[in-house]
C-alpha cells in the first residue's frame, strides 16, 4: 500500500487540502472559498464553522478524488492564516464569537493606549512584534471585553483561545489536544520569543488569563490524532506552522540570509536569521521561523498590504484590464524609463513605514500615459516595496543573497524580471507552486521519521527559473530614489 501525507492549508479566503506522495510530489488538491464578513468599517470576520467545514470537505474531496483511504495517510501537516483569533468553550466546542481576522483593525485604539503608556518597546523586545491590531493579543482582549459574559467565563476557566491551527487541531482531535506551534504563538503578542513561553507580564498588560492559552509545541511534533470520525481512520497530526513560515520551509530557506517572498493579495517577505532573534531597528517583525527538536530558528519579516490586490483594483476597481493575466503583455512594452510612479497606499503603508493614514497616488503622468503605463507602474510598485523591505533587512544587518518567490503573481514573468532589476538580487522560482503546503507536508513527514533533518528537506527543493538583475547599480539607485521621493509625498504627517 502506498503512503501519503496530507497538508491542510487554511488561508484567509479559502481552505485547501493537498495530498503528497512520500517523495513530496503533489498527487492532487482541493480548494474551497468561504465567506468574508465585514460587519463594520475596518472589521473582518470569518465564521469558524465555515473554516472547519471547508477544511473537512476539501480533505474528504482530495482523498476521494484519488481513491486514497485515510489509513494510507501517514501524517497530517497543518498550515494556516496567522493571527486570526478564535475563542471557544472548552466543554461544548462552541465559539463565543466569530473569528477576528488578522486584517481586522478594531483594536487600533487599544494599541494606541498601550503605545501611549510607552509599552511598545517592552512588547517589541519580548515578542519581536509592534503594537498593531494585526496581532492576536488585542483581538482576544476585545472578545473578552465586548462579548457579553465572556470575561467571567474566561476567568472561570471555561474558555480557550486559539489561532486557526489550534482551533482546527482541537476539532480534529475532538477536543483532546489544545496546542499550537512556536511559529503561530510568535504572532500573538503574548509569547516571549526568547524564553519560548507565554509571558505573564504581557498577559497582565493585555488582561488575558493564562488559562485560555494553548500548549506551545515544536513545528514538527506529536500533535495527537485526527479522529477516525472525520476521514474514516485515525491519522496522526505531525506538524503545525503559520503559512508564511511554512513557505520559508517549503522554499528550503534554512540558512541565515535566505529569503522567501510570497506575492498573493499582499506580500510577505521572510528572511531566515538563524539562532539569532534580531530585534529590528527598522520596523520589521522578529518572528519564529520554525522550532525543531526544541531549537528555534528565527526570522525577520516584512509585510506589504497591496501586491496582487493592486492588479485586482486595476481589474475590478477601475476596469482598465479584463484579467490579471493580461498585465504581462501590457507591461512588457514599457521600459524602465517610464515616468509614472504609483504608490499603492490604498489601505495605508505596511512595513517599514507602518502608516495607516497614507493614501495611494500616481505621479509623473503625461499625455502619453495609458493603460499599459498604469499596469507597469502598478507592477513596479510591488518591486519597489520589496526593495523597501530588503533595504530595511540590510540595515538590520542581514545580507540577502537571493530571492525565492512564490504566490499567484509569480506567473507574471515580466514582474519577476523587474523584481530582479529593481532589487538587484537574483530572483528564483521553485519547482512547485505549493511552497506553503509543501513546508507543512515536509515537517509532517519529518515527524514520522521519513526525513531526518533539514538537510534531507533541502534535497526536495529545486530551482525552476532564475532571473538575473540587468540594471547597473547607478540606474537602480536612481529609480529607487524616485520611488522614495514619491512615498514621502503620500505619507501622513501624524
Ligand atoms: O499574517 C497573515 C497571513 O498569514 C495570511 O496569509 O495567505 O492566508 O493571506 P494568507
Amino acid at each position: 500500500m502506498t503512503d501519503y501525507i496530507l497538508a491542510i492549508d487554511q488561508g484567509t479566503t479559502s481552505s485547501r487540502a493537498i495530498l503528497y506522495t512520500m517523495d513530496m510530489t503533489v498527487l492532487g488538491s482541493a480548494q474551497e472559498e468561504f465567506k468574508q464578513h465585514f460587519p463594520k468599517n475596518g472589521w473582518v470576520e470569518h465564521n469558524p464553522e465555515d473554516i472547519w467545514q471547508t477544511v473537512l470537505r476539501t480533505c474528504r474531496s482530495v482523498l476521494a478524488q484519488h481513491n486514497v483511504p485515510a489509513s494510507s495517510v501517514r501524517s497530517i501537516g497543518i498550515t494556516n492564516q496567522r493571527e486570526t483569533t478564535v475563542v471557544w468553550d472548552r466543554n461544548t466546542g462552541e465559539p463565543v464569537y466569530n473569528a477576528i481576522v488578522w486584517q481586522d483593525r478594531r483594536s487600533a485604539r487599544t494599541c494606541q493606549e498601550l503605545k501611549k503608556a510607552e509599552l511598545e518597546p517592552l512588547f517589541q523586545e519580548k515578542t519581536g512584534l509592534l503594537l498593531d491590531p494585526y496581532f492576536s493579543g488585542t483581538k482576544v482582549q476585545w472578545i473578552l471585553d465586548n462579548v457579553q459574559g465572556v470575561r467571567a467565563r474566561a476567568e472561570r476557566g471555561e474558555l480557550i483561545f486559539g489561532t486557526v491551527d489550534t482551533f482546527l487541531l482541537w476539532r480534529l482531535t475532538k477536543g483532546a489536544v489544545h496546542a499550537t506551534d512556536a511559529s503561530n504563538a510568535s504572532r500573538t503578542l503574548m509569547f516571549n520569543i526568547h524564553t519560548q513561553r507565554w509571558d505573564e507580564q504581557l498577559l497582565a498588560h493585555l488582561m488575558i488569563p493564562e488559562s485560555l492559552l494553548p500548549e506551545v509545541k515544536d513545528s514538527s511534533d506529536d500533535f495527537g490524532v485526527c479522529d477516525a470520525e472525520w476521514f474514516g481512520a485515525d491519522i496522526p497530526i505531525g506538524a503545525m506552522i503559520g503559512d508564511q513560515q511554512s513557505a520559508l520551509v517549503g522554499q528550503a530557506c534554512f540558512e541565515p540570509g535566505m529569503l522567501k517572498s510570497t506575492y498573493g493579495t499582499g506580500c510577505f517577505a521572510v528572511v531566515n536569521t538563524g539562532e539569532k532573534a534580531i530585534i529590528s531597528q527598522h520596523r520589521l517583525l522578529t518572528t519564529v521561523g520554525y522550532r525543531l527538536k526544541g531549537k528555534t530558528t528565527y526570522a525577520l519579516e516584512g509585510s506589504i498590504f497591496m501586491a496582487g490586490a493592486i492588479i485586482q483594483w486595476l481589474r475590478d476597481g477601475i476596469g482598465i484590464i479584463e484579467k490579471a493575466s493580461d498585465t504581462e503583455a501590457l507591461a512588457k512594452a514599457i521600459g524602465h524609463d517610464q515616468t509614472e510612479i504609483m504608490v499603492p497606499a490604498f489601505t495605508g503603508l505596511g512595513a517599514p513605514y507602518w502608516d495607516p493614514d497614507a493614501r495611494a497616488a500616481i505621479f509623473g503622468m503625461t499625455r502619453d500615459t495609458g493603460v499599459a503605463h498604469m499596469v507597469a507602474a502598478a507592477i513596479r510598485s510591488i518591486a519597489f516595496q520589496t526593495e523597501d523591505l530588503l533595504q530595511a533587512m540590510v540595515q538590520d544587518g542581514i545580507a540577502v543573497t537571493s530571492l525565492r518567490v512564490d504566490g499567484g503573481m509569480v506567473q507574471n514573468r515580466w514582474f519577476l524580471q523587474v523584481l530582479a532589476d529593481l532589487t538587484g538580487v537574483p530572483t528564483v522560482t521553485s519547482h512547485t507552486k505549493e511552497s506553503t503546503a509543501l513546508g507543512a507536508a515536509m515537517l509532517a513527514a519529518m515527524h514520522i521519521g521519513h526525513f531526518e533533518d533539514l538537510h534531507d528537506l533541502d534535497k526536495v527543493w529545486r530551482v525552476s527559473e532564475k532571473y538575473t538583475p540587468s540594471l547597473r547599480n547607478t540606474e537602480r539607485t536612481a529609480h529607487y530614489r524616485r520611488w522614495r521621493e514619491a512615498v514621502t509625498k503620500v505619507q501622513s504627517t501624524s
